[in-house]
């Protein structure tokens, strides 16, 4: 039987932002973007679904210790994004549309060198209770 386990941890940030293309006109980014490419930003709350797939330790039973999880997020994510204007306070959105799947991947950049090379990470980011993306590399 093969004992790897998926252990998640939930996180949350509240983030403005705003999705546009710099070269389009307000009523195209509005036509392309909708009510996110308002030019007065606007903010969500996300919800992080952090999930790690590895082997079960014989030793201590756990996959990953989820103290160690919980530290890792919230110093490279929560710290990071929370209350933030992504567009204007962060590098990686400086000229990144901060879109829910951009913002995953960036979320999923940041975690990877944090994880086991041979654990699997997957990012599930909520942007508002039914819209939700999922990214695994
Ligand atoms: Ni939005």
């Amino acid at each position: 039987m093969d004992n790897k386990v998926t252990v998640s941890r939930k996180a949350h940030f509240n983030a403005a932002h705003r999705l546009f293309k710099p070269e389009w006109s307000d009523e195209k980014n509005l036509e392309v973007f909708g009510k996110c490419s308002n030019p007065k930003y606007h903010g969500h709350n996300y919800d992080l679904v952090v999930s790690v797939t590895g082997t079960v330790d014989s030793e201590t039973g756990f996959v990953l210790n989820l103290k160690k999880l919980k530290d890792i997020i919230y110093r490279e994510i929560e710290e990071a994004f929370d209350h933030k204007n992504l567009n204007l306070e962060t590098e990686e959105f400086k000229s990144l549309n901060p879109t829910t799947e951009n913002i995953a991947i960036v979320i999923y950049n940041r975690l990877r060198p944090h994880i086991k090379a041979d654990q699997e990470l997957e990012i599930i980011l909520y942007e508002t209770e039914r819209n939700f993306v999922k990214y695994s590399g």
